[in-house]
């Protein structure tokens, strides 16, 4: 029997595909995951699926009626926006090209617009970078949200997250003065019927196309909340970024021959040797823990530290020194469409990112830093980043590189790049939707804000 591997029948079949992989690559590979199904993810109502659509397009659920969803996370970015660091609220146009407004200046969001890819599988329990969402029965709705704030009724966790960029002043919300929302959200006024959440609402509800529909979903009777709109784009999320139809899923599912030498190189090194699968781990490629692998901290930080340029992570969540700098590991499946990389987008290539985890130390003794990457400047916050180091070094070579890219390339689903449902020509509001040129590729190389 082979070390690390399960004596199951489907393992007697692993045992028998990753021997095509040679010898060497055979002794130190684990078990690899299941390909995930139906019964992975939650099914949702179709109508529910089509409301989420319109309104995660829809610059309505913005205070100054100028961002959605999209404009951060939008499908033909890799449900991304192919930037380091989003630029929020106020600017202008869409992903690289998204520019600053003279009118209305937006702020850079210190942390990478992270992919929606899967968060309808039943897993994913714990989001954001640093976990400040999650699933928990014993908190109201059964999710525990960031910043005291509870649920009126349950949600699943990435329906639940939805409640949370249309609060957030830079991202959609806006700032003091400019609209009611804004100005609910700074005078501390988001639950309630003056909240900042409720007059969301009202302005959807006024609207036939969406009021309509949600007649017909909830009930003619039911009023419409936050939280039955964020239940819609929790739907439309599920369904249209599930992305699990890789030529991964293929060979896991038994097409073993479909991978080139150099793809089966890497996945053994991916499950063996390089030890990646001990954090990517299950159909996800993430065990939705959080690891310290000190990536640079570049951008205008979180606002923690002695000078407030720091990220603590998940520290600043739990509150334990133990967990400061420690991010959460994110899914690499569609990993290719998704750069730059990072919880602040500083590696562009997956080379980079890789050549970084084989020596986190020296990737961030080395990384050259811009002239506004504060936190890069200072010693002291360098050394702290350091020190929380949980990742050990793996030496890799170049060759040993490409092959793991060639693996990670593998995990590509381009479906909900291309669409289920699409991208809307106009929403119900009527406001501008977001497009990108038309002649984008899907994994258009990122560039720096
Ligand atoms: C201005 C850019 C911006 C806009 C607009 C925006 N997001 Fe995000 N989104 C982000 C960033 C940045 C994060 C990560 C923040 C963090 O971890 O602290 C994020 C995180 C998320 C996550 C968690 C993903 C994960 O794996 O943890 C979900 C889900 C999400 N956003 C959905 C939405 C929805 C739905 C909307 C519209 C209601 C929206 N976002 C609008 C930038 C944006
Ligand atoms: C100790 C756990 C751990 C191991 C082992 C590990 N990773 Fe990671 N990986 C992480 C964490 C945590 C992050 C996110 C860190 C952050 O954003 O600060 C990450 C980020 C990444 C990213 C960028 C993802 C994104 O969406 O930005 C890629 C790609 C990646 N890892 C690939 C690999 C590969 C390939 C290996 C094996 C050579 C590997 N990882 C080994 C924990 C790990």
């Amino acid at each position: 029997m082979i070390r690390g591997l399960r004596p199951t029948a489907r393992s007697v079949v692993m045992v028998t595909a990753l021997a095509s992989l040679g010898a060497g690559t055979l002794a130190r590979a684990a078990e690899l995951p299941r390909a995930p199904d139906d019964a992975a993810f939650a099914p949702a109502e179709a109508l529910s699926v089509e409301i989420g659509r319109d309104l995660f397009f829809d610059p309505i659920l913005s205070g100054n009626r100028n961002t959605s969803c999209a404009t951060c996370h939008h499908p033909a970015l890799g449900t991304s926006d192919g930037r380091a660091l989003p630029l929020g609220e106020g600017g202008a146009g869409l992903g690289p090209e998204r520019r600053a407004t003279a009118s209305n200046p937006p702020r850079v969001i210190p942390r990478n617009a992270p992919a929606l890819f899967n968060l309808g599988a039943s897993e994913f329990t714990v989001l954001f970078h640093d976990g400040r969402l999650r699933r928990d029965a014993s908190a109201e709705g059964g999710i525990a949200m960031p910043n005291g704030l509870s649920l009126d009724q349950p949600l699943s966790p990435v329906a639940a997250q939805a409640m949370m960029p249309v609060i957030a002043p830079d991202e959609m919300a806006g700032q003091r003065g400019e609209n009611p929302v804004a100005n609910a959200v700074a005078e501390g006024r988001i639950t309630g019927p003056d909240g900042a959440w409720q007059i969301l609402a009202d302005r959807v509800a006024a609207i036939p196309a969406y009021h309509d529909r949600f007649a017909q979903l909830n009930g003619p009777e039911a009023p419409i909340r936050m939280s039955d709109i964020a239940a819609t784009l929790g739907d439309f999320i599920s369904t249209e970024f599930r992305a699990t139809n890789s030529r991964f899923d293929a060979f896991l599912a038994g097409d073993y021959d479909s991978f080139s030498p150099q793809e089966q190189h890497g996945l053994g090194l991916f499950y063996g040797k390089a030890g990646c699968h001990t954090c990517h781990s299950g159909p996800f490629l993430t065990d939705h823990r959080f690891h310290a692998i000190g990536l640079p901290q570049t951008g205008p930080g979180k606002g923690h530290g002695p000078l407030g340029f720091a990220d603590h992570g998940h520290g600043a969540v739990t509150g334990n020194a133990r967990d400061a700098y420690r991010f959460r590991t994110p899914s690499l499946r569609n990993i290719a469409l998704t750069a730059p990389y990072g919880h602040a987008g500083s590696h562009t290539t997956l080379e980079d990112i890789i050549r970084h985890h084989a020596d986190p130390g020296a990737g961030l003794a080395t990384f050259a830093p811009a002239a506004d990457d504060l936190a890069m400047s200072d010693e002291a916050e360098m050394m702290r980043i350091y020190a929380a180091i949980t990742l050990q070094p793996v030496p890799l070579t170049e060759a040993e590189i490409a092959a793991l890219v060639a693996f990670l390339n593998t995990l590509t689903d381009e479906t909900p790049s291309q669409g289920r449902l699409g991208t809307p020509s106009a929403v119900p509001s009527q406001l501008p939707v977001d497009a990108p040129p038309e002649n984008w590729p899907l994994s258009k190389p990122a560039t720096q804000p």
